[in-house]
């Protein structure tokens, strides 16, 4: 059912909470020749050039022997070969910050070119877009070179594969900074529709009532995606779909979902309110988790030829507050499924019996309020109805498409990347959400259950269905229209 609104009359803000007051001054990228850069960096720069948003320079770091003619060669195919329609001028304004150290981050000498390479930049962002491993190297270097005292460092997920490898990787890098100084990726915190489904609670006087566990029954996040592992064979399967999407991104559409109101927008008060979320959930229980592994998988190069690495993942978890005791959230998330759809979905409580018409042959559905985060953000409240054209009443669906209305938002390195650079710390993950999340999922590592089969472009294996039984169904995704 088409719905009509006035169309925003501006773009979506890029960042949002508040800014440190010392923007950075310079932005220092290490493994600027990875494929994180590639695919999304050297982008999210370019739109951030596009808007304005960009103002100081940009200093690659990697072991490569290249040059910067190189570094901005590769910015050129990278922003063309995702599909942006290159503006000369734009280009020329992103390659002209650019500047490129090559060096092994074990070697000081490298930390010191960095430091001759900034000169007298006094807050420096410094993003590790490298493997974990790696991290305690590189901060430990900028802190021998004296460049961390006003510095904030972006650090790239994985944050640690299990509850003690996260606490580990924590002590290495307090070891040089404050938590204040530490900004960790999480890409889903940069997404518009996570921010959506925050404004739609907090905003609106019509859901806050009703968003608890006296009217809604059960709480289902779907992340489906219709393609596989593709050339991701070698880091994908030492980390299977609970490491690689729920431990970090589903858990944040939790918090979104289940959080208490922030009683202010400062970056701390959001983030006591997720921690709030994660504090009150109970440990996962393995009997309440399927893994699913799709066909063809092993064949994948760099899958081992016996893994029993999960490309899909279902599971239960509970919230045990006020708010959500007995309300199940039940989270699936999987590789080659039938359609690429990430959402949150309320499953409200049954109506009762209908005293004012015969429902013997139809009892009505329970509503329905869903949020899709991707890939397109949107809005869909599905309610009983009685309809002039039909003869039965049936459930109707109000949608609203945020991108026919508003157009496109920024993507959320974009997000990510302007709010590191502002010092708005709201949208990264705090140290005790981090443990927090492995906390809860860490029994689910510890005692994995055998892995199911199931075919490319199916739901998964049937198994994740006996899973919800009892609360109905998997319901939807919200499939594009
Ligand atoms: C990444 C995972 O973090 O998130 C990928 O490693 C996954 O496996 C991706 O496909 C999904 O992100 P998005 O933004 O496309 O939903």
């Amino acid at each position: 059912m088409a719905t009509t609104t006035k169309p925003r009359s501006k773009p979506a803000a890029v960042g949002s909470g508040n800014g440190d007051p010392r923007p950075a001054d310079v932005l220092v990228i290490f493994g600027i020749t990875g494929d994180l850069a590639k695919v999304m960096t050297f982008r999210s720069l370019y739109r951030l050039e596009r808007r304005g948003l960009l103002d100081c320079p940009i200093v690659g770091v990697a072991v490569d022997d290249w040059t910067v003619d190189d570094l901005r060669q590769r910015a050129r195919e990278s922003i063309e070969g995702a599909g942006e329609a290159l503006d000369e001028g734009v280009f020329d304004r992103l390659a002209g910050r650019l500047s490129y150290v090559a060096g092994d981050f074990s070697d000081s000498a490298t930390f010191e070119r960095v430091a001759a390479e900034i000169g007298a930049a006094k807050t420096p962002v410094f993003y590790l877009e490298i493997p974990p491993f790696l991290f305690g190297a590189v901060i430990k270097g900028l802190a021998d070179a004296g460049l961390t005292q006003d510095a904030r460092v972006v650090v790239e997920k994985p944050f640690g594969h299990d509850l003690a490898s996260a606490r580990e990787l924590n002590e290495q890098v307090h070891t040089y900074l404050d938590e204040s100084q530490i900004y960790r990726i999480d890409h889903y915190l940069g997404k518009m529709g996570l921010a959506e489904i925050l404004y739609l609670r907090f905003a609106n006087t019509m859901f806050e009532p009703i968003w608890n566990r006296n009217y809604i029954s059960s709480v289902q996040i779907t992340m489906a995606e219709s393609f596989g592992v593709e050339d991701r064979g070698h880091f994908y399967d030492p980390v299977g779909a609970l490491r690689d999407v729920v431990v970090n991104h589903l858990m944040q559409v939790v918090a979104a979902t289940a959080m208490e109101p922030p009683a202010a927008h400062d970056p701390r008060t959001l983030k006591d309110s997720m921690f709030g979320v994660f504090h009150a959930m109970p440990e996962a229980d393995p009997a309440h988790y399927v893994r699913g592994q799709y066909d063809g998988y092993r064949d994948v190069d760099g899958v081992a030829d016996d893994s029993t690495t999960e490309t899909y993942t279902a599971l239960r978890l509970e919230i045990d507050n006020w708010r959500w005791s007995g309300v199940p959230f039940f989270i699936r998330a999987g590789k080659d499924l039938p359609i690429t759809q990430t959402e949150t979905r309320l499953v409200f409580r049954h109506p009762p019996r209908l005293g004012f018409r015969d429902t013997r042959s139809r009892r009505p559905e329970a509503d329905q309020l869903v949020v899709k985060l991707d890939p397109t953000t949107g809005i869909r409240l599905m309610v009983d109805a009685q309809r002039g054209d039909r003869p039965d009443p049936e459930q109707i669906h109000l949608d609203m498409e945020f991108a026919e209305e508003g157009g496109e938002g920024p993507t959320p390195y974009e997000v990510l990347l302007h709010a590191a650079m502002r010092g708005d710390s709201a949208r990264f993950t705090r140290q005790d959400s981090v443990e927090e999340t492995w906390r809860v999922l860490q029994p689910l590592l510890d005692a994995p259950p055998p892995i199911h089969g199931y075919a490319k472009g199916s739901w998964g294996p049937e198994a994740a269905n006996d899973l919800v039984r009892g609360h109905g169904a998997w319901h939807g995704p919200w499939m594009p229209s």
